[in-house]
């Protein structure tokens, strides 16, 4: 079994950008390589080294990330800006889904993604995102623009004002507890 070769992986990504439906095929490239966890598992063995961030490839028009979440994690309810298309390989990414009206949250129906499935987000997605209790969990994560550079929201919970997304905090929230479950040696 050869191990999931980032490079050319990211290489396909970039070169979907020109397709008709980009996302639909970026969702077609991650659904062929999540069907390879045990490829995925060579490239991306666990636990992580505590410098590692999780980006493979970034530019203003695509982001790469292989995004692995420490058990029972929650990234909080957040949006991304852009299009994004998220592939689980181990474990199951639970997202708790809502939508913007009348200037308030509104929660829409839970889609657990499992391994092997992959799930397209639309721009103006807003998604809260909990890892299983017993086992962190794996995905390949594209974002079709550079989120680290969009202007993003995020909010306590679905009856607060948004405020802006704060990178730098959900890094450290990460590394708290990825430190704390075993996920990262430090
Ligand atoms: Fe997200």
């Amino acid at each position: 079994m050869r191990a999931f070769d980032p490079d050319s992986f990211t290489q396909s990504c970039i070169d979907a950008l020109v397709e008709h439906d980009p996302a639909d095929a970026i969702r077609e490239l991650i659904q062929r390589a999540v069907s390879e966890p045990r490829s995925l598992e060579l490239a991306c063995p666990v636990p992580l080294d505590a410098s590692d961030d999780g980006i493979i490839h970034r530019s203003d028009a695509i982001m790469v990330c292989h995004a692995i979440f420490p058990r029972r994690f929650q990234t909080g309810i957040h949006n991304h800006g852009v299009e994004a298309v998220i592939g689980v390989w181990s474990g199951f990414e639970d997202n708790h889904l809502f939508e913007e009206a009348g200037g308030r949250l509104r929660t829409l129906v839970p889609r657990r993604v499992e391994a092997g499935e992959v799930l397209v987000l639309g721009a103006d997605a807003i998604h809260d995102v909990h890892t299983p209790p017993t086992m962190w969990s794996a995905a390949l994560h594209v974002y079709l623009g550079d989120i680290s550079t969009v202007s993003r929201s995020a909010w306590a919970s679905a009856d607060d004002a948004a405020s802006a997304f704060d990178g730098e905090q959900q890094q450290r929230h990460w590394t708290e507890v990825a430190v704390a479950t075993g996920l990262v040696v430090e």
